[in-house]
C-alpha cells in the first residue's frame, strides 16, 4: 500500500495548501493512509480542536504533533476523547492524550503510527529509543496483525534522527523526521527495509522563515526580543513523502513530495 506523510502544516496557508493539493496527491499515488504533522497548524503554534477536525475532514487520517502540542489548551480534552491527534509518546507517561494509534480501514491492512520526540537541543523527554522498543512490544501484544508501523520522529538533530532510523531498521515500515521545517533529500530505504528521511519538510509559505513572517523572525535575531511571530504570506507548498510498502510491511519505494499550489 501507499502511505502519504505530510511535514509540519504551518498556519492557514499550510492548511490551504494541504486542502488544495491533497485530493490530487492521494489519487495520483493511490494513497491508503494520510498522516500529517499538525503541531503548527493553528497560527504557527499548536493546534485547536476545530483545526484538527478541518484537517481530518480534508482527508488526513491521523495528526501527529511535537513540541508545540500544548500551545492551545483546548486540545487537551479533545485529545483525551479521540485517537486522531497524537502527542509525542515519550514526552512523559503521565501526559494527557496518546502517542500511538492504530488506523484501520475496511479491506486494507492496518497501520500503526508512533509519535516520538528528540532529546538533543529539545526540552527534556524520556528516551525515544527505549520508548520505541516498548511501543513496538505493546503493539505486537495488543495488535498482532499490525505489520505496517510508521514513526514520526520530531527532532532537531540529524544525528539523533539517523540513529533512531538505523536503530529501528527492519522493525518498522518507515521513520520520517519532522520539526526542522526544512525538507532533506536523503529519502532512502535502509538495509533491513525501513524507509527513512531525516525531515519531511513543511507545508506552508516557502518564502518565510520556517513558514513564519521573515521580517519578524529577523527582528527576533537582531533585537533578541522573543515573541511569537505571525504566519508568513506568499507562495504555498506541500512537502512530505510517500512510501510504498509490501504486504509484510517493508518499504519498497520512497518518494519525496514537494508541490506548489
Ligand atoms: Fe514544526
Ligand atoms: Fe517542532
Amino acid at each position: 500500500m501507499n502511505i502519504l506523510f505530510i511535514g509540519d502544516i504551518v498556519g492557514k496557508p499550510g492548511r490551504h495548501a494541504a486542502a488544495g493539493l491533497l485530493p490530487a496527491l492521494q489519487e495520483k499515488y493511490g494513497i491508503t493512509y494520510t498522516i500529517a504533522n499538525g503541531e503548527n497548524a493553528a497560527g504557527g503554534y499548536g493546534i485547536t480542536p476545530d483545526i484538527a477536525r478541518a484537517l481530518l475532514n480534508m482527508g488526513v487520517d491521523l495528526i501527529t504533533t511535537g513540541n508545540h502540542v500544548w500551545e492551545h489548551k483546548d486540545i487537551i480534552p479533545y485529545m483525551s476523547g479521540s485517537d486522531t491527534v497524537l502527542r509525542p509518546l515519550n514526552i512523559s507517561p503521565l501526559a494527557p492524550g496518546a502517542g500511538v494509534a492504530v488506523l484501520r480501514k475496511t479491506g486494507e491492512q492496518p497501520l500503526a503510527v508512533i509519535n516520538l520526540i528528540g532529546r538533543v537541543f529539545m526540552a527534556p523527554a524520556e528516551c525515544p529509543f527505549h520508548t520505541a522498543l516498548q511501543a513496538l512490544a505493546a503493539l505486537q501484544q495488543d495488535h498482532p496483525d499490525v505489520v505496517h508501523i510508521l514513526v514520526d520522529f520530531h527532532a532537531e538533530a540529524t544525528s539523533e534522527k539517523q540513529a533512531l532510523g538505523w536503530f529501528l531498521d527492519g522493525r518498522i515500515t518507515a521513520l520520517f523526521g519532522t520539526h526542522t521545517h526544512v525538507q532533506t533529500s536523503d529519502e532512502s530505504i535502509l538495509q533491513q527495509g525501513t524507509a527513512y528521511m531525516t525531515d519531511a519538510g513543511m507545508t506552508g509559505v516557502i518564502d518565510g522563515i520556517l513558514g513564519m513572517d521573515r521580517e519578524q523572525i529577523i527582528q527576533r535575531f537582531t533585537t533578541s526580543v522573543q515573541k511569537h511571530a505571525d504566519v508568513a504570506k506568499g507562495k504555498e507548498e506541500l512537502q512530505g513523502v510517500v512510501v510504498r510498502t509490501d504486504d509484510a510491511g517493508k518499504a519498497v519505494s520512497v518518494l519525496r513530495i514537494k508541490e506548489q499550489l
